[in-house]
């Protein structure tokens, strides 16, 4: 079955067409990284109407890259929520519209749960294979974005179970507030990666976080709940105050960096160890959303969780991990497509 995915929750225009909701034969995306960056966020009437210039020419694009015909499309899945409610309607205008045409079935997709699927889409099994979902499930399934920071666990491909949210800020935006308050750019991940990595790069294994970086911890420990406004607040303080003789060095800000890296990705590292203690029938671990393309973020998993550790280093039982492909870690639409053919 031939499926085409629309996206447009946020930012980024996508459309992608799948074969078996499992082999990408196009995927492609019209980034507004540029019209927003200035505003060091993103302004939601800029995105719908960025949306509504684009997503005609991209979808014919996909088409045409994906040597196909809209005559041999059979499915049409689009993202219907969560995300900005105008670029949104841009995308399910379109979808509703190029289905009511061809007289083709439509399926509106979840943003988050799509987000999963770009993390399945490198799995090199088929998913659903009764094997395969004897050895992969029950999982816990983790999405930490821009928007959200979910946590389930999914007995199936089709299970999404909440275990646990954020309270207040996502971990992606935490990175993008702190971000902007060391007056590094949007996305402010990315920049926040890179910057920690010449930190670390310089010291080697002697990296570590010094006393006076030291990261606030969100009071309930023990809940499967995030909470990133803490963390935030702490560094626009700690920030104001050193920078009171003059700005911060770029040394200091990669120190910064990294110190603040390793606490809001340890916070989610803390949350998958207790869920996975309270859910010792999980069999795996899958890692999706923006954030999962952090280099660093991989690296502490297989601290953590990963085979490949000594029992002695590794400071979990080891649990099979899955990152997504890095094409599908941020919003894409092969994702929506993945997802949209799997509930149909
Ligand atoms: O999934 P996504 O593309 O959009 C939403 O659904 O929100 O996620 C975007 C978020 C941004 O907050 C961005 O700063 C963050 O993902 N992000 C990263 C990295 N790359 C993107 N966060 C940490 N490290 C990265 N390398
Ligand atoms: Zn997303």
């Amino acid at each position: 079955m031939l499926t085409l995915g629309i996206e447009s929750s946020c930012d980024d225009t996508a459309c992608a067409v799948l074969e078996d909701g499992r082999v990408v034969l196009s995927s492609l995306i019209s980034s507004q990284l540029n019209l927003h960056a200035r505003f060091g966020g993103v302004v939601p009437e800029l995105a719908s109407r960025e949306h509504l210039k684009v997503i005609g020419a991209l979808f014919e694009e996909s088409l045409q890259s994906s040597e196909k015909k809209i005559e041999d499309i059979e499915l049409i899945a689009v993202t219907n929520g969560p995300g900005l409610v105008g670029s949104l309607l841009v995308g399910s205008s379109f979808a509703k519209g190029l289905a009511m045409m061809r007289s083709l079935p439509l399926v509106p997709v979840n943003h988050v749960h799509a987000h999963v699927y770009g993390a399945f889409l490198g799995l090199e099994t088929d998913l659903y294979s009764e094997e395969n979902t004897a050895t992969m499930f029950p999982s816990l399934a983790l999405v930490a974005s821009g928007g959200h920071t979910h946590l389930y666990r999914m007995l199936d491909p089709l299970d999404f179970q909440l275990l646990g949210y954020t309270v207040d800020d996502a971990c992606g935006e935490c990175f993008d507030k702190v971000a902007k308050l060391l007056g590094l750019s949007y996305p402010g991940g990315p920049v926040i990666e890179a910057m920690a990595r010449r930190f670390t790069d310089s010291l080697g294994d002697e990296a570590s976080v010094s006393s006076s970086l030291e990261m606030p911890k969100m009071m309930n420990q023990s809940s499967l709940l995030f909470s990133y406004s803490g963390l935030k607040t702490h560094l626009y303080y700690l920030v104001q105050k050193e920078s009171q003789n003059g700005a911060l060095s770029e040394r200091r800000k990669e120190e910064i960096c990294f110190a603040f890296q390793e606490e809001a990705l340890g916070q989610i590292l803390r949350k998958l160890q207790i869920a996975a203690e309270e859910n010792r029938d999980i069999r795996s671990i899958v890692i999706a959303g923006g954030v999962s393309a952090n280099k660093r973020f991989r690296q502490m998993m297989e601290e953590k969780f990963g085979a490949n550790m000594k029992p002695s280093k590794r400071t979990s039982r080891s649990i099979p991990f899955f990152f997504p492909k890095l094409d599908y870690c941020s919003d894409n639409a092969a994702m929506v497509a993945s997802y949209g053919a799997a509930i149909y």
